[in-house]
């Protein structure tokens, strides 16, 4: 009656934004991301009888404020009346730091729940239930260039790329740590009811997923960073024109945006993305990392640096 699973967060190059179905949490646009390597959840779930409530520890802390979501979602593997559960997390990078630890969570959460509930389920099964607790999280199902694909009743995700057939750097330039302002389920629908941009990006989404994956397929580095920053900033663009705006750059993030293209006048191989923070994520061959590792770290306002290169997809871990 018990699991124990590692995921690693991804970030999307291609993004979701915005939701066909709320309460099915169903994406309105597919999206393309690439897992990372050295950042990882580990969730270890137990079924217990003798529990008269689920229970949750993150990094060894009692946990109130993470239990609810992740207990539905243990409710959506069990499916029936299930046992309570004792669930611990353990992180190794900062959960505020706006790196998408949600997908990383609920993706390790999903493998071992239904490890733990003796249900075997496939890829496909196990994504769609990450997905329902969020959407980003199943992607983190599989390894390296992974695409989420809108099928007509749910999603489905498939590896476009291996992590070490195209082995990119990922550098993340954290310029705050504190809570966001809106969490992106509600920034979603903030954007989808009020935003004047909000229907053109459902609609050229379809283009930019053509766009990147052929960018994948060739290797073609210039052209993967071209639509990637493109799709990213339409994004913001989406939520600077909602109302209320949603603006989640600060100067730094600014900042490293104006570094980026500084490296990128030099030559250097890289391009950046942006979620619903402040933090910028700097992707770039492996040759240039340190490059745009020390320019980032040098850029006023940063606060720390992490870098992972692309890893493996979700997956369970033997219990000893
Ligand atoms: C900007 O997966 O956190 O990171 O499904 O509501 O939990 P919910 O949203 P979530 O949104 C991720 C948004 C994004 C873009 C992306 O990862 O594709």
């Amino acid at each position: 009656m018990q699991g124990t699973a590692i995921a690693q967060p991804n970030i999307a190059l291609i993004k979701y934004w915005g939701k066909r179905d709320v309460a099915l949490n169903l994406p309105a646009v597919g999206s393309i991301s690439i897992t990372l390597r050295d950042l990882h959840t580990r969730m270890h779930v137990t079924f217990d009888d003798a529990l008269e409530a689920d229970e949750l520890t993150i990094n060894g802390v009692p946990d109130q404020g993470m239990l609810p979501r992740l207990a539905s979602c243990l409710d959506r593997v069990v499916e029936h009346d299930r046992r309570c559960a004792r669930i611990d997390s353990q992180c190794n990078f900062p959960i505020a730091a706006g790196l998408a630890s949600s997908a990383s969570s609920f993706a390790a959460l999903t493998v071992a729940a239904a490890h733990a509930a003796g249900k075997a389920m496939t890829t496909a099964e196990l994504a769609s239930l990450a997905g329902q607790a969020s959407g980003s999280a199943a992607r983190s199902l599989l390894g390296g260039f992974v695409e989420l694909v809108n099928t007509d009743d749910g999603i489905a995700v498939e590896t476009l790329c291996d992590a070490d057939e195209w082995p990119l750097e990922v550098v993340v330039a954290i310029t705050e740590t504190g809570p966001k302002a809106v969490g992106s389920t509600e920034a979603m629908e903030i954007s989808r009811k009020t935003s004047p941009f909000y229907a053109n990006w459902v609609d050229q989404q379809a283009a930019d997923l053509d766009t990147a994956r052929a960018a994948i397929d060739d290797r073609d580095f210039d052209a993967l960073a071209r639509v990637a920053e493109h799709n990213c900033l339409k994004m913001h663009s989406i939520m600077w024109a909602s109302r209320p705006p949603m603006v989640y750059w600060n100067a730094a993030t600014m900042r490293c945006l104006e570094t980026v293209r500084a490296l990128q006048a030099r030559d250097v191989a890289v391009f950046f993305t942006i979620d619903a923070g402040p933090q910028v994520k700097a992707v770039c061959l492996p040759e240039h990392a340190a490059d745009v590792e020390g320019a980032l770290r040098a850029t006023p306002g940063v606060e720390d640096i992490m870098v992972s290169g692309l890893g493996p997809g979700a997956r369970l871990e033997s219990t000893p």
